[in-house]
């Protein structure tokens, strides 16, 4: 089936949404979602979305941009940082008005709390930057986006899968996929064509990431000879529930919590004095886990405590009811009484594929753009976030990004010619599962994906070095060579799981290898990305982002510089 628009954005979650809904203003526009829109995982997002309001103290975007910068170890693209920092006041007053329920402080205004690295008067303390809807930030956005979108025709492609972007005379113009409900074949025709898929949590073992974070977009870039970019740097969000990897928002610290040792030690004010439990991320997650391998995690284990017993039941009924009810749902525990153990857990991908500040997913490092293909949010690379981000900057650039997208959707398409789509366009999809389900290998899906996991979360996690990523590339090729000879138990058409699964396999190898490759190539520490080897930060070799692309014969890296500005690299001390 083919199916006309001038818009198509694969992905539901706010960047698409935003997208769809900047661009539906004049033009006929459709989300495509493998889940259903409203289950994307921007839903997951907890404790808050980053604007200098200055509701509750003072601020200035210009205290914002630094923090984004230093947070990043001095890699963001500085033009990205002061497009981000500058803007968000007046994104967030946009989706105040478009009916977006913030908590409200006792003078009725969008109440903001503090939030890791987001400090006052370039790094003195603390600031409340972050404005949120209790810990259901993520949701209330997104409901009031898909409200927006369905109210101005945006069309819902819910439960298609897209496997291939497709192009003419070098522009992108559609893509196809196929519908899960039915396995049938679904071509999109377009003039433009959005990724917002979001990431790839899923490579690891242990992550906050939604099921349907399995790096599909990167793979999409791979398979149209695009670059992905500084892909080695994966965040890893210090307070996952232990062993299950779910998110306890970094708002619980916000709110009172601290974390203690085995020992019962308030161990953050030794690796950061000044913020303490508000630290950045990778500070916190690399914390944790020096104090494990110190003996000093909980009963000896492998995990420490999040203390959230002072801030009250009240409060937290009334400001954190959803990890209130996490705690008391996965781990039995009321936490205004007892301690949850938590240990780091993957979080998010700062790399993807490069775009300009504008949505233009550039085809190589100098920089050319795609014509008709566009990237947001997370699969994204703007690059922002540099070497790590700090919390709350994630639904902002989602907001900012999705709409400077969709607005050069709309300024560009006036006068792109559609062209016209491949005459394989369907085939292509018809092909990769039909060989599935003929296959008869005897290699089981779960079993390459569990050894994939264990493999990422052993071998390229929050510290690396080179002999383990050298290890874990060389696994990686072993289950790429295992992966044809992939059979699946049902061979039906309707909703089969195993087959998805078997797709989405094949996406996450990739993105895993290119992952580990960047980190082996980055000689240095930088941000979330710690090599035991190269422990030191190198500004005079490293300051320049990683661009890696999949060749007839191997992986490749070229380096780009980056867009330096008014924030010279300052050593990161918090
Ligand atoms: O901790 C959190 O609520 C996560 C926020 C984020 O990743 O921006």
């Amino acid at each position: 089936m083919i199916n006309e628009y001038d818009v198509v954005v694969i992905g539901g979650g706010i960047a698409g949404l935003y997208t769809a809904l900047t661009a539906v203003e004049n033009a006929k526009v459709a989300v495509i979602s493998k889940v259903h829109v409203t289950r994307s995982h921007s839903v997951a997002a907890q404790g808050g979305i980053a604007a200098s309001l200055g509701n509750e103290e003072e601020d200035h975007w210009e205290w914002h941009m630094y923090d984004t910068v230093k947070g990043s170890d001095y890699l963001a693209d500085q033009n990205a940082a002061e497009i981000l920092a500058k803007d968000a006041p007046n994104a967030i007053y946009t989706l105040e008005h478009m009916g977006v329920p913030f908590s409200r402080n006792a003078e009725s205004k969008i109440e903001q709390r503090r939030f890791g690295g987001h400090t006052k008067n370039f790094g003195e303390a603390p600031v409340k930057r972050a404005c949120y809807i209790s810990d259901r930030t993520g949701r209330a956005i997104m409901d009031a986006l898909y409200d927006r979108c369905l109210q101005k025709g945006v069309a819902m492609h819910n439960e298609v899968f897209i496997q291939q972007l497709l192009f003419a005379l070098n522009n992108c113009c559609g893509a196809a996929g196929y519908d899960l409900a039915t396995g049938k074949p679904q071509v999109f025709h377009a003039k433009a064509v959005v990724l917002a898929t979001g990431g790839c949590g899923k490579i690891y073992k242990t992550t906050s990431n939604g099921f349907a974070s399995t790096g599909d977009g990167f793979a999409l870039a791979l398979d149209a000879l695009l670059p992905l970019e500084d892909m080695e740097f994966v965040q890893f969000h210090p307070t996952g529930i232990y062993g299950l990897g779910i998110l306890i928002s970094e708002a619980a610290r916000a709110e009172g919590g601290v974390l203690r040792n085995g020992l019962g030690e308030r161990f953050m004010e030794r690796y950061a004095p000044t913020l303490k439990d508000l630290a950045p991320r990778d500070i916190i997650s690399r914390a944790i886990l020096k104090e494990i391998s110190e003996s000093k995690g909980v009963d000896g284990k492998d995990y420490v405590y999040l203390d959230l017993r002072g801030i009250g039941k009240e409060s937290l009924n009334h400001k954190l009811p959803e990890i209130t009810s996490f705690i008391k749902t996965y781990l039995g525990l009321d936490p205004s009484e007892t301690q949850i153990p938590v240990a780091p857990t993957c979080h998010y991908m700062m790399g993807g594929i490069p775009t300009d500040v504008d949505g233009h997913v550039l085809a190589d490092k100098a920089g050319p753009i795609l014509p008709g293909l566009y990237a947001a949010g997370e699969c994204a690379c703007v690059s922002v976030h540099g070497a790590n981000r700090l919390g709350c900057n994630s639904l902002i650039d989602l907001v900012i990004f999705g709409r400077r997208t969709g607005l050069s959707i709309l300024k560009e398409i006036r006068t792109r010619i559609c062209q016209p789509l491949p005459v394989q366009a369907e085939s292509i999809v018809i092909d990769k599962i039909n060989s599935l389900l003929e296959s008869h290998g005897n290699e089981r899906v779960a079993v390459l994906r569990e050894s994939l996991q264990c493999l990422m979360t052993e071998e390229c996690s929050v510290y690396r070095n080179g002999q383990t990523l050298e290890h874990a590339l060389a696994q990686i090729h072993l289950l790429k060579k295992r992966l044809p000879n992939v059979g699946l138990t049902s061979k039906s058409r309707i909703f089969n799981y195993e087959l998805q699964e078997a797709l989405e396999l094949n996406n996450m190898l990739r993105v895993a290898e290119v992952t580990v490759y960047s980190a082996l190539m980055r000689r240095e520490s930088r941000g979330a990305h710690f090599r035991s080897d190269y422990p030191n930060r190198n500004d005079e070799e490293w300051l320049k982002h990683t661009f890696v692309d999949e060749t007839p014969t191997g992986l490749k890296e070229n380096y780009k510089p980056l867009a330096s500005g008014r924030f010279a690299p300052e050593k990161r001390r918090y």
